[in-house]
């Protein structure tokens, strides 16, 4: 089938109507596409920030649509159904981490931007197992950050298995940070909001974090080895150090963002009176996804978005691009 999408064709370039062939195998299903956000990721993907983006690149990979065809393998999806997509797209189901059902790191797994066309498209075809039936509580462009953003942070504060109310930081609240605070308020652990932007004070406030103002950190202003967890979403350089020695004995930090440029560190903060781990995390499973989605209709976990029509996808980008939209921007489809 001819699916219509948008491809930006050269680095940094602007999204241009483009039309691909896909076949409907047995396990996919043909998504309409109703909403797709413009994340920092696609501005880092179109900009080949990491060096692996393929051209034509269909852009978007937080995608909420319904369901309007199923191949003839497909189990617990059909016609009508309303499903978000992120970022995976397919996996072997046969490796030794898809049998543990950890899929994300499938070495024989298709992403977006990588492998396959995005949700910047009035269509898509994708492995009906990566497609998730959105619970009816969710609305569908402020849930639309959950299929990456919302999915990588669960993923992450779920495999730290925090002892109950932990103390626990957020670097970076923007799209991912965000949504993080959500889900720690709502499991019951105190977090500390990490942010350089004074004016997201209120924001922190409302949800119940505790708003610290990352542009001067340092030790006499958060105490060092009180945090269990710190989580971080900055795509731009920080001072590492700082942050580790904020962790208590066997504390952690997770990465799930990268600064363009290498992260120093002390290598005995790991280990000074102390046993702490740094880490990172990739997106989530299939598992992490369906209760990612189940806890986010549960406790009301949600996005703040601008919407704007398919039409301005353009504007989308160039806005994202200069830092100018709440926590997420999210495009409607309104054919
Ligand atoms: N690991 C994975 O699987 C995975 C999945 C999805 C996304 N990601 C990555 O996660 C990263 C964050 O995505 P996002 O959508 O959350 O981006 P975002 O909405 O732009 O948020 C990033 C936050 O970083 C902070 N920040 C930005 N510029 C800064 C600066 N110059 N100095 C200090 N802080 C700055 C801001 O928070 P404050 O204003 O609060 O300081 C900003 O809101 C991206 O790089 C993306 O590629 C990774
Ligand atoms: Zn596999």
């Amino acid at each position: 089938m001819k699916i219509k999408a948008y491809a930006i064709k050269t680095k940094g370039g602007s999204p241009e109507s483009f039309y691909y062939e896909r076949t409907l195998g047995k396990q996919d299903v043909l998504v309409r596409i109703t909403h797709c956000s413009i994340a920092r990721g696609d501005v880092q993907i179109i900009n080949n920030e990491w060096g692996d983006t393929k051209f034509p690149l269909v852009p978007g990979h937080e995608i909420v649509g319904i369901v309007e065809e199923t191949g003839l393998d497909v189990v617990g999806l059909k016609k009508g159904d309303r499903v978000g997509v992120g970022y995976q797209q397919e996996a072997c189901f046969q490796c030794e981490f898809c049998r543990e059902g950890n899929e994300q790191f499938c070495p024989k797994q298709k992403v977006i931007a990588v492998d396959s066309y995005g949700g910047l498209a009035e269509h898509m075809v994708v492995d009906g197992r990566f497609a998730f039936k959105l619970p009816p509580e969710l609305d569908s462009a402020k849930s639309t950050p959950l299929m990456s953003s919302g999915l990588t942070v669960y993923s992450a504060i779920v495999g730290a298995r925090l002892p109950n109310n932990s103390r626990v930081g957020v670097l970076g609240i923007g799209g991912l940070g965000y949504l993080a605070i959500q889900f720690l308020q709502n499991m019951g652990h105190k977090t500390a909001a990490f942010t350089h932007s004074p004016k997201k004070k209120e924001m922190i406030d409302n949800l119940g974090a505790e708003y610290v103002d990352s542009s001067n950190v340092n030790e006499s202003t958060t105490s060092t080895r009180t945090f269990d967890f710190i989580i971080s979403t900055l795509n731009v350089g920080f001072e590492l150090d700082t942050y580790i020695k904020m962790l208590r004995p066997k504390g952690k930090f997770c990465l799930v963002a990268q600064p363009l440029n290498k992260v120093e560190f002390t290598a005995g903060l790991l280990y000074d009176y102390a046993q702490r781990t740094i880490y990172g995390n990739y997106t989530g499973s299939r598992k992490d996804m369906v209760e990612m989605l189940g806890f986010s209709a549960k406790h009301n976990v949600e996005s703040t978005v601008d919407i704007l029509p398919f039409s301005k996808m353009k504007e989308a980008i160039e806005r994202v691009k200069r830092g100018e939209f709440p926590m997420r921007l999210v495009l409607e489809n309104q054919i």
